[in-house]
Formats: structure tokens, sequence, C-alpha cells
């Protein structure tokens, strides 16, 4: 059986009176993929901020390898390997594509960007290892052409991908995709699930948060289902689908009076 890497255990975070994320468990087996799914508002990104460290829980434990996260800030917990990309990218559009993806080799540097802009001699050998590992990853991503283009002059699904390929140059144990199909067309999409199912298949442990059941259900070894903030279902993607709390989950935000919800 594959390994225990992250174990999350009663992770729970209100916000005033709302319990946003209530007593959750989550288990990631070392080169596995675990999603987290739910309806909006669940609490899917709440628990993605718990877990990447921009967020502080009220309650709960995260662990990586045995190692102790709980209540590190961000950049000490992509230190020690669990790295994410954000639902709304946060790239330098007026920067080429390239130095977009060098920045993620400093995410587990405590100097951080600043690495990057001041770079002297003695670093020049190492950046120039960087940059070749960044232009596999993009080459990977089919964006190999694209490295010294300006991120603003690529269309939104090339640019959620340089997202991913920044994360991977801090060589996570734990990639943590924050709803990664978000605003992509739907052969943006089968590219994507094509390129995750390649991490997956080349060892990397990877926790997917996402909207979209039919996804999750063609790349998951796992799922866990969030409603209102509660885990309602864990298990493989048969069992969950399955399940006729995750059903009901999902359908009841379909009635009439909450189609504009249904939508998103
Ligand atoms: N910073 C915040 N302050 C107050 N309420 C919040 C905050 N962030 C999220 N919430 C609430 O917590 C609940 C879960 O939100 P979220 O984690 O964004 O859900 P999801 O990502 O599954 O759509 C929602 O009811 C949302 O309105
Ligand atoms: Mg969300």
């Amino acid at each position: 059986m594959a390994e225990g890497l992250l174990a999350v255990r009663g992770l729970s975070r209100s916000f005033g009176g709302l319990q946003a994320v209530d007593a959750v468990d989550l288990d990631l087996r070392r080169g596995q993929l675990l999603a987290l799914i739910g309806p909006n508002g669940a609490g899917k990104s709440t628990t993605v901020n718990l877990l990447s460290g921009v967020l502080q829980p009220t309650a709960g434990s995260v662990a990586l390898a045995g190692a102790h996260l709980t209540g590190l800030p961000a950049h000490a917990v992509a230190r020690a390997g669990l790295v994410r990309t954000f639902q709304n990218g946060r790239l330098f559009g007026r920067l080429p594509v390239l130095e977009n993806v060098l920045v993620g080799a400093h995410a587990r540097c405590a100097s951080g960007l600043g690495a990057v802009v001041f770079r002297g001699a003695a670093f020049r050998r190492e950046e120039r290892a960087l940059r070749e590992r960044a232009q596999e990853l993009l080459a990977g991503l089919g964006l190999g052409a694209d490295a010294h283009r300006e991120v603003r002059e690529l269309p939104y699904g090339q640019q959620r991908k340089i997202e991913i390929a920044r994360a991977l140059m801090a060589q996570p144990h734990v990639l943590m995709l924050d709803e990664p199909a978000a605003g992509l067309n739907s052969g943006e999409v089968e590219a994507l699930i094509a390129y995750v199912h390649a991490l997956r298949a080349a060892g990397l442990s990877i926790l997917l948060i996402e909207h979209n059941m039919g996804l999750v259900m063609r790349l998951a070894d796992r799922i866990a289902v969030l409603n209102f903030g509660r885990l309602i279902a864990e298990g493989t993607p048969d069992d969950v689908r399955n399940d006729e709390a995750v059903i009901e989950a999902y359908l009841g935000r379909r009635k009439p009076k909450q189609t504009a919800d249904a939508a998103h």
C-alpha cells in the first residue's frame, strides 16, 4: 500500500459565526492523486488556504511526511514541499513566460523574488540549470516556443499552464492545484487532464481541488467530498459516484431557484 504523505486531522476554520471548514480529515498517499470536490461555497478554497498557510486554522493539524506544518506561514509551507497554484492566477503579465516560471524556483527559498532579481556571478551556473529546467517544463506543456513572450499576450488557458509550471519549479513533494480547469474551454480541459495524468504517472503526489466532478472522476485515486464545510464522503471514484449524500449535495444545487449557482 502507498505510504501516507499528507495527513490532515480535524481541520477547522470559522469566519465569525460561519463554520467554513469543519473538522476535515484528509489523507494523501505518496504518488497518488486525491481530489477534494464540493459545490460552490463548500469550503474548498478555504481548505487550500489553510493547508498552504495563507489562512490559519481555528483547530486541527496538518502533517507532511510526519512533519507538522500547522500554523506555519505560507513561505515555510512551500519550503517544506507543499506547493500550490491559485484559483485566480498570480502571474506577472508584463514579464516573459520563462521569468514567471523561474519565480517558482525561489518559492522554497526565504529570499523569494529577491534572489531572482539580484543575481550575482556565483548564481549564474545554477541559474542556467534552472532556466533549462523551466524551458523543459514549458516544452512539456506545449509552451516551449512561447518562453520569451510576455504572459499577457497568451490566451487564458496557456496562462493557467504557466502557473502549473511555476509550481513545479519548486520541486514540490505535494502539488496542490486549486480549480485548474476554471475558465478553460473543453479542448483546454482535455489538455489539462492529459498533463495532470502524466504528472501523476511520473510519481508526483497531487491534491486537486475541483468543482467539476466529471474531471476528477477521470484523474483521482481517491476523492473527498465537502459540503457546507463538512466531509460527506471519501473513497474511490466509484464509491463517490454512487454515494447518495454526494448525489444529493450536487443535485440539490441544481434546483430551479438556484440555477445561477449551478452555472458556476
Ligand atoms: N475571508 C472570508 N470571510 C468570510 N467568509 C468567508 C471567507 N472566505 C470564505 N468564506 C465563506 O466560507 C464558505 C466557504 O467558502 P470557500 O472556501 O470559498 O468555498 P469553495 O471554494 O468550496 O467555493 C463560503 O460560505 C464563503 O462565503
Ligand atoms: Mg473556491
